[in-house]
């Protein structure tokens, strides 16, 4: 990652040479409203983004290719919709498949390290339910824990999750104000976008 600022005093501004990659995994793109929105905004941002399961609907992942693509990110997204608290089955099969031993981990296992991994999760369900005092019992960052634990083996810096709750009942507006705020966090510095502590 590097940033570059100018040099002229009067022009001083700082300009990300970061490239940003977003990797989507819904297995049900046609009918997708919330994670269509959000790709969506990505794109018309700049940012690049791909869609997993058009690339590989049998789940038969060109590694090699893979590899390329998050060789050349210096900030790497997982966007996908929540499914049953968890990821989508291709996400599942795309760690197993990408980020194997003596390239990501393993004494010789670097190929990763030092980048920002940021995970764009969307529960149907309201924020609410995930608390410890709601329905659901714990919260998304508790959920998402599993892969904050690939991001430590894989020497990556796990950013704050970008969490869109209660997409089952988002409003049209509501919606494309979080897709806004989609584009800005893709396209924001670390230390806006923060790592997560907990
Ligand atoms: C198989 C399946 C499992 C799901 N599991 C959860 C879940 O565990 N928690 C939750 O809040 N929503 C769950 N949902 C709801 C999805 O997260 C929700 O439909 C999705 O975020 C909507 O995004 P989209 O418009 O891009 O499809 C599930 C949906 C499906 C189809």
């Amino acid at each position: 990652m590097a940033w570059i600022v100018t040099a002229a005093p009067e022009t001083r501004s700082t300009i990300s040479t970061m490239t940003t990659t977003v990797l989507v995994f819904h297995p049900h793109r046609s009918t997708s409203r919330v994670n269509a929105a959000l790709a969506a905004s990505a794109q018309a941002a700049g940012v690049q983004v791909r869609h997993l399961y058009d690339l590989y609907p049998d789940f038969r992942i060109d590694v090699a290719a893979e590899q390329a693509v998050l060789e050349a990110a210096d900030r790497i997204v997982l966007q996908f919709p929540m499914y049953w608290y968890s990821t989508p089955a291709l996400l599942k099969q795309w760690q197993d498949d990408v980020l194997t031993w003596g390239w990501a981990y393993g004494s010789r296992g670097t190929a990763l390290h030092g980048k920002e991994l940021l995970v764009a999760v969307s529960p149907g369900a309201g924020a609410d339910r995930y608390r410890r005092d709601g329905a659901y019992r714990y919260e998304v960052a508790e959920l998402l824990r599993p892969l904050q634990a690939t991001s430590n083996l894989i020497g990556t810096t796990f950013l704050r999750p970008f969490v869109t709750a209660g997409t089952m009942s988002i409003s049209d507006d509501a919606l494309a104000a979080r897709a806004v705020e989609y584009a800005e966090a893709l396209t924001a510095p670390r230390q806006v976008l923060g790592d997560l502590e907990v």
